[in-house]
């Protein structure tokens, strides 16, 4: 089936809000807006055509707000293909944001992580991806985009000297998004380990391919919530992942603090 990128436009009540900055949060890191000067907020489902989702632990709403000097619009959860969605239905809110004038779009997400040099809790900030969905929100039309540079080397240069002169532990690496809903099997992850991913998830790489299409800077950050399937003793529960995405939240809200007072 052909799909083509609905327009969708900010409802009135938000068209003077001139945001630079969207962030896009993902499981258990909703808490990142209590960091946030908050002006307004804003369900999903109050905006014709932007889908809301089911998943437990997302909230689906907007919140407008600053952090230091920037105006930023955080998307409190995101809709996934693995709900029933369409690959442009998942991306409705990155045009929406781009439509509001957002220059950088921070993508975050829950991750399994497949790198095992790497722990639980961890954060490791997306330097390119592998699409495994199976379908682009780009599909319907030649939109033959260069995705050479998905993730702005800029940004992911600011954003690693913040974490060193916080001491944050940021890692860098590939993350493999997949349709699931289903978690990966242990022979799945070894092949996404082939494959040269360090991360796993379900979500994260549609937002990021129309965010480039559309022109705007894009960051990702990982928040690695659990070992994937066969590297680790325990059973993956969406439960821990809430949990562990809750814990590591405030790292992540430390480091954008660092890199968005100081950005001009
Ligand atoms: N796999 C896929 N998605 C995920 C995982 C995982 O292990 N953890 C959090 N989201």
């Amino acid at each position: 089936m052909m799909e083509q990128s609905r327009p969708v436009n900010p409802p009135h009540s938000m068209s003077d809000w001139q945001p630079r900055v969207g962030i896009i949060l993902g499981s258990g890191l909703g808490g990142f807006v209590d960091a946030m000067n908050v002006s307004a907020e804003m369900e999903y489902n109050a905006v014709p055509g932007l889908p809301a989702s089911v998943v437990p632990g997302y909230a689906g709403r907007f919140v407008y707000g600053r952090i230091g000097e920037v105006n930023v619009v955080a998307a409190q959860g995101r809709v996934h293909l693995y709900e029933g969605f369409t690959a442009s239905e998942v991306t409705a809110g990155v045009c929406l944001l781009a439509a509001m004038g957002v220059e950088l779009l921070i993508l975050t997400n829950a991750a399994g992580l497949v790198n095992e040099d790497f722990q639980v809790g961890d954060w490791m900030q997306i330097n390119d991806h592998l699409n495994l969905t199976g379908t682009s929100p780009l599909l319907g039309g030649c939109n033959f985009h260069d995705m050479s540079l998905v993730y702005s080397p800029d940004f992911r240069a600011k954003f690693s000297e913040a974490a060193k002169s916080e001491g944050i532990c940021l890692h860098e690496g590939v993350y493999a998004g997949m349709l699931g809903p289903q978690y990966e099997t242990p022979a799945e992850v070894r092949m996404l380990k082939i494959l040269g991913a360090d991360a796993v998830g379900m979500s994260t790489v549609l937002e990021a391919i129309q965010a480039r299409a559309l022109g705007l800077d894009v960051a990702g950050f990982s928040c690695l919530t659990n070992p994937a399937a066969g590297l680790g003793e325990c059973h993956l529960d969406h439960g821990d992942v809430l949990n562990v995405g809750q814990q590591a939240a405030g790292k992540m809200v430390k480091l954008l603090l660092s890199v968005l007072k100081d950005w001009s």
